[in-house]
């Protein structure tokens, strides 16, 4: 149970790691989060900076996910519950960093590095799932938000263990509670599409 509880704690901070606010402030010396959608994750940094830098955003946000996973899994062997609290958690520390004045990003990067090794045949459909999203409407909210609803849908489908499907459920909501704003832009008619480009001051 120790274990278990430091395993999840150290995964809210590493979750922290955001590294659309990390990279921009190295590169730049700005705070991504001044610009654009005002988001600290890879969209942003790619209509900030375009995709030189949102490639490793999304990677790195993804890769601390995935280490969670299979750390827990792997290493500790920590039980089921505490993994899913984990992957919970890391995600949380991204969302909600207590050193960037909770103001994160919104999980999608981090939750797919989670899924993938938790459970990668469900991942993969959410991707590609996702990817059509983007290839008809070219807007990464909406792809994100259909790609996280596809979790607990599949995990219900495929009859996952009951700690995974509400696992699941919780990135789901947590996503959807993230792209409140995205929601109203989208449907309004505002919400930006792939591509398109914000200035910074330098
Ligand atoms: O996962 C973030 C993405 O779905 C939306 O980002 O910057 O357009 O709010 P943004």
């Amino acid at each position: 149970i120790i274990i278990g509880i430091v395993f999840v704690v150290a995964a809210y901070l590493i979750g922290n790691l955001n590294f659309a606010y990390i990279l921009v402030k190295f590169l730049k010396n700005e705070d991504v989060r001044n610009y654009g959608s005002g988001n600290a994750g890879t969209t942003n940094v790619l209509r900030v900076m375009g995709k030189n830098v949102a490639i490793p955003v999304f990677l790195l946000d993804a890769l601390k996910g995935t280490l969670v996973v299979l750390v827990g899994r792997y290493a500790l062997n920590v039980d089921e519950v505490f993994l899913v609290l984990g992957g919970i958690a890391v995600v949380a520390g991204h969302n909600w960093p207590v050193f960037l004045q909770f103001r994160g990003g919104k999980g999608t990067a981090t939750s797919l590095g989670v899924f993938l090794v938790y459970d990668w045949e469900v991942a993969v459909i959410a991707i590609m799932i996702g990817l059509i999203v983007l290839a008809i409407w070219k807007m990464v909210s909406l792809t994100s938000m259909v790609g996280m609803t596809m979790l607990p849908i599949f995990t219900l489908l495929f009859g996952r263990s009951v700690a995974e499907i509400v696992f699941a459920f919780v990135l789901c909501l947590f996503s959807i509670y993230q792209h409140r704003k995205n929601i109203g832009r989208i449907i309004q008619g505002k919400e930006s599409k792939l591509g398109q480009k914000v200035k910074m001051k330098n």
